[in-house]
């Protein structure tokens, strides 16, 4: 196990109805509100009106800012941080998804910083500040709601880049999960495959000593692929939306990270991909992950033995390492093929022709992974596997 130190802020307030803890929460930062919200379903599902009506009930004064895109983009962050400046924001109130959050963390910092925010993101300038932040999530996948990284998508260079300060913690998110009954089906498997693969990029490290953090991502793993199927039958099941919803705050707060050192290399590919294509992060991340599985599966056969049997009991009596470890992939794969989810990239109409573009993206940084470091190379045969 390796030394650590963990830091976590964010105040969570979990479960039905917790929603009027608004109530209590933005008093504490002032009078004048950021709504962002996204292109409309908090509209449609009501709520919209209910947080409204809760902050008129504390005299708030509310500005909006609405139609953040999925995959948020700069130019949103840029109006927002113009709003905080012009209306004198005391807190920035996300409510919506990862993509909302992110985007809301970006304005949040953006509005401390005199330049462009593309610098921070960009690593060119360091944030100094930030207007303190609430979320109200409505759905279940990024783990933004409760830590401190953000990805912003510059469109006009077609980048997609994570960022992370630690102002960038919420200081308080709700998680009712009746806010995520709305969710179609297509969304909530992007989540849930989202909330699988941050376990993934925590498992599969090289740390030794480390009982206590594989169980907790055994189980999580285990949790989420035994309610995923039940939650797809019905999916206004308040008991398995607050598993999935619990689950995905869970692995992405620091906590799975305590110890050891996380790979990330499928989360860079990922977003490579969406800075391309605008496809939804669960779905590119659906195709990669395998595939990433496969590619490197010689890095550390033994952990991908025990993954196999710990969390889709692959029998491993009169079988080789590697065979237990290569059935534990195909395990993984039939699971995300039983849930509805995309298996490759020809699923968006990408081909061939993307790749190499597609490669320049993701090595901004140059190699990258921890598990097993990539290379351009690497990169492009991922890719290729992945068509
Ligand atoms: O825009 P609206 O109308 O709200 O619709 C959204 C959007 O179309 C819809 N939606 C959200 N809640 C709903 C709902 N529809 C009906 N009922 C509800 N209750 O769902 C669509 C997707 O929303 P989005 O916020 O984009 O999804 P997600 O939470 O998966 O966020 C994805 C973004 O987060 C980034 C991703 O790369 C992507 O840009 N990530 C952020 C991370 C972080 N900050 O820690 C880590 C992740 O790995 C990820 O990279
Ligand atoms: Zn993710």
């Amino acid at each position: 196990m390796n030394t650590f130190t963990f830091y976590n802020p964010t105040t969570l307030h979990f479960g039905q109805g917790q929603l009027e803890k608004l109530t209590a929460e933005v008093p504490k930062y002032g009078k004048n509100v950021l709504l962002v919200y996204g292109g409309g379903s908090i509209k449609q599902n009501g709520i919209y009106s209910n947080v409204l009506h809760l902050l008129k009930g504390i005299d708030a004064h509310v500005f909006e800012l609405s139609g953040v895109e999925p995959n948020p983009r700069l130019t949103t962050v840029h109006r927002g941080v113009e709003l905080c400046r012009n209306q004198n924001i005391d807190l920035v109130l996300a409510v919506g998804g990862g993509s909302v959050i992110d985007c809301a963390k970006a304005i949040a910092v953006g509005a401390k910083y005199a330049g462009d925010f593309w610098d921070i993101v960009t690593r060119k300038a360091s944030p100094t500040g930030a207007l303190p932040l609430g979320t109200v999530l409505t759905i279940a996948a990024t783990g933004s709601e409760m830590n401190s990284g953000s990805v912003i998508t510059n469109w006009e260079t077609k980048e997609k880049l994570g960022w992370g300060s630690p102002f960038a913690f919420p200081k308080f998110s709700i998680l009712d999960p009746a806010h995520t009954t709305s969710l179609p089906e297509n969304q909530t498997v992007y989540g849930i495959v989202d909330i699988m693969s941050h376990v993934f990029e925590q498992y599969f490290h090289h740390t030794t000593n480390t009982p206590l953090q594989d169980g907790f991502c055994e189980t999580i793993l285990r949790t989420v692929i035994d309610t995923a199927p039940r939650l797809l039958q019905d999916l206004e099941n308040l008991e398995e939306r607050a598993t999935i919803l619990y689950s995905g705050t869970m692995v992405l707060n620091g906590t799975l990270s305590m110890g050891v050192r996380g790979d990330w290399a499928t989360h860079n590919l990922e977003h490579a991909v969406s800075a391309v294509h605008d496809i939804p992060h669960g779905g590119g991340l659906a195709i990669l992950f395998p595939n990433w599985m496969t590619y490197t599966l010689d890095a550390n056969v033994p952990r991908f033995k025990q993954f196999a049997q710990r969390v889709f009991d692959i029998d491993a009596s009169s079988k080789t390492d590697r065979q237990v470890a290569e059935e534990g992939i195909a395990a993984l794969r039939d699971f995300l093929a039983s849930i509805g989810a995309p298996s490759k990239l020809a699923d968006y109409d990408i081909d061939e022709s993307s790749i190499e573009v597609m490669a320049d993206k993701a090595m901004i940084y140059g190699d990258f992974g921890n598990f097993k470091k990539l290379s351009r190379e690497d990169v492009v045969n991922i890719y290729r596997m992945s068509l």
